[in-house]
């Protein structure tokens, strides 16, 4: 069984070399968009992967080819052994990254540099205080605001994300893109996706269209420049001429990327998730407290993965509520 594959390809030809590991359910804040008000049932600690566990099952898909590895969360950070599951994993020889809300983010600076981590990305839907409470039910803008700073000045490429919602944060689009003129950092501006509990409706969306039609009031046809996107990127890339940084666009709503997904998650309590939108998992956890083998169970599940967004390929299946509740809340799931 174990030369069943020796790397992670589905049905549709996509190699998957990008693991996403969630390493907690838990968080600091309580965004709107991300989780339900009435907050989740976390799971029992004894069904959460612990340090060893999400070491071993890491290798296990550096040798089938993975590349890449992102750590989410709920708020990865927030995990008491974050800094030994970082420095682990700094050691598997793959591109490491993190996302993180930013708050804790200055008692990580020399684990990152020394786990070779070089980008982080940071959750921040809103550049004004106030807001930023609402939408976080929580009050540590400065916290993020000076972080976000000492990671630029340590020399840290720091990407901005930000899940846009009409008449929460859509007039702040420009500012956004004004925080690009001096400073080295992108802004990716985020469609808000369905998911769980999170009070999604269509009349919130803020589309990749609306997004550049508002750059494009604000600056000159001329200073708004398409950039190149990378193979496996989820953004659309853009820069304004004379700025220092750049920003993008995540459009799964409207424009999803799934042609070139070469994405597998693994949520905390270690189940695998072969998409954002899959509502069917398989327990990676439970195979390797009971001594199985592990390939047999990826394979499964990445044979079952659908062409694009968990099967939804119309919109209207997408939207659906009776669909996206069959789904985790973002929270348990990382991004
Ligand atoms: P890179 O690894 O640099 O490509 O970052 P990322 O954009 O994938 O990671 P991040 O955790 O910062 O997520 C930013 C946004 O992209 C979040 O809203 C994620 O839910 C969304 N996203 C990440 N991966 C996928 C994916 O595979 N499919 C879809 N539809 N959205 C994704
Ligand atoms: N739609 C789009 N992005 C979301 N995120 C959380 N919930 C949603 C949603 N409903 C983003 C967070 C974080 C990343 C991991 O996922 O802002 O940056
Ligand atoms: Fe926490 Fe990120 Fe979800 Fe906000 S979006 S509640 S910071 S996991
Ligand atoms: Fe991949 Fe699913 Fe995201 Fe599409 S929606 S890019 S298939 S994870």
């Amino acid at each position: 069984m174990a030369n069943e594959m020796t790397v992670i390809q589905d049905l549709h030809g996509r190699v998957h070399d990008y693991l996403r590991i969630s390493i907690t359910e838990n968080c600091n804040l309580r965004c709107k968009y991300c989780m339900p008000a009435e907050g989740i049932n976390l799971t029992p600690k004894s069904h959460i992967m612990t340090a060893d566990e999400i070491e071993t099952i890491a290798k296990i898909f550096v040798g089938l080819g993975v590349k890449k590895i992102r750590l989410t969360g709920g708020e990865p950070l927030v995990r008491k052994d974050a800094k030994d599951i970082i420095l682990r994993l700094g050691k598997l020889g793959v591109s490491l990254h993190i996302t993180s809300n930013g708050v804790l983010v200055d008692e990580y600076i020399e684990t990152f540099k020394t786990a070779g981590i070089n980008t982080i990305n940071i959750s921040l839907d809103t550049l004004q205080k106030e807001k930023y409470n609402i939408i976080t039910r929580r009050d540590t803008f400065d916290a993020v605001w000076n972080n976000i700073d000492l990671l630029v000045k340590n020399d840290f490429k720091v990407n901005i994300n930000v899940v846009l919602m009409k008449d929460f944060n859509e007039s702040e689009i420009v500012d956004f893109v004004n925080l690009t003129r001096s400073s080295p950092i992108q802004v990716r501006f985020i469609e808000f996706m369905p998911f769980n509990g999170n009070q999604w409706d269509k009349s919130k969306l803020v589309t990749y269209v609306d997004i550049l039609s508002q750059i494009q009031t604000h600056f000159a046809d001329h200073q708004v420049i398409r950039t190149i996107d990378k193979p496996n990127d989820t953004s659309k890339n853009h820069k304004i001429d004379t700025f220092l940084g750049s920003f993008s666009v995540i459009s799964s709503v409207t424009n999803p990327f799934c042609d070139s997904c070469n994405r597998i998650r693994l949520t905390a309590d270690g189940k695998l998730k072969n998409c954002l939108f899959s509502n069917t998992e398989d327990s990676l956890l439970d195979a390797l407290r009971n001594g199985q083998d592990l390939l047999p169970i990826i394979h499964k599940n990445i044979t079952s993965k659908f062409k694009v967004r968990g099967g939804m390929e119309e919109d209207a299946e997408f939207q659906d509520p009776l669909r996206y509740s069959e789904n985790r809340s973002m929270i348990k799931i990382g991004g």
